[in-house]
């Protein structure tokens, strides 16, 4: 039999519909079980939706996760788990799956229990909120100058490093680094909102909003990082601190640098 090209489409078509409950440019990454334990051996805070293609409430939530997975890239992934696939049925059982879509989030990998949704109907805004404040949150916040010291000297083995900026609080990116970088490096946040506390320990002013600075491990007398305050830069440089390859030589007294703008 010769297949008409209408036909071969046809014949194809259930393959690539069970794939496609997500939109085509959606941010939430389909994993097996290979890509499930690499993405839990991260120590991150990861959302996985358990699903099946078949499913009405999955085909209804896929839009709005995948919102919320784009709203929450890179700080947080979202995956999703065919549990249809043959190969992925072992997993779903292991991880409790009893009605589709099961949507658990794992706070830090497979370092401890995951928790289910369980914050209402499945939008995408319900979606960031708990997934965002299911980030273990390891910062220590530094209301006055004085406390940098203390704080820097008590956690004198590990490299620290502090975030000043304009704000009261500290963005969701600090707080999710703090969790990845858990017991390798210690995080700190102070609100400078006029530079002053910076400016007293020998940075700025510069301008900038905010600043992070570095204080190698063993000693009390910080770096300012030089990198972009984003997500990428910075745990690059992170996890260079943490495995002690940073260059961290520039030595507190250097000229701040110059405002490009
Ligand atoms: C995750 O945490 C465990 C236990 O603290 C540690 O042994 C492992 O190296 C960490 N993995 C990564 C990628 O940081
Ligand atoms: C240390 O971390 C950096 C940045 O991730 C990496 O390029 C480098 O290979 C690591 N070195 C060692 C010795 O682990």
């Amino acid at each position: 039999m010769i297949l008409s090209p209408l036909t071969a489409l046809l014949v194809l078509l259930p393959a690539l519909v069970s794939a496609a409950i997500f939109p085509p440019d959606t941010k939430v990454k389909m994993v097996d079980p290979k890509g499930f334990r690499r993405a839990m051996k991260a120590n991150r805070t990861a959302v996985v939706a358990f699903v099946a293609p078949w499913c009405g409430h999955c085909q209804r939530m896929a839009p709005e996760y995948s919102k919320a997975a784009k709203n929450l890239h890179p700080l947080v992934p979202f995956y999703a788990v065919d549990c249809d696939e043959e190969g992925n049925k072992r997993l779903c059982g292991e991880q409790g799956v009893q009605g589709f879509p099961t949507v658990k989030v794992y706070p830090r990998g497979n370092q401890g229990p995951s928790v289910p949704y369980d914050s209402g109907e499945r939008t995408s805004n319900n979606l960031i909120r708990w997934a965002s404040r299911s980030v273990p949150n390891k910062i220590k916040s530094l209301p006055k100058v004085d406390d940098i010291s203390a704080w820097v000297d008590k956690k004198n083995d590990l490299p620290r490093v502090i975030l000043f900026n304009k704000d009261k609080k500290y963005p969701l990116l600090w707080q999710v680094l703090g969790n990845n970088f858990w017991q390798k490096i210690a995080f700190g946040h102070h609100s400078d909102p006029e530079g002053e506390s910076a400016q007293s320990l020998g940075f700025g002013p510069d301008g900038k909003n905010s600043k992070v600075l570095v204080y190698p491990a063993g000693s009390n007398d910080p770096v300012l990082y030089q990198g972009a305050t984003k997500y990428e830069p910075l745990i690059k440089f992170f996890r260079a601190v943490a495995n002690g390859t940073a260059d961290l030589t520039t030595p507190t007294t250097a000229a701040p640098p110059k405002d490009e703008l």
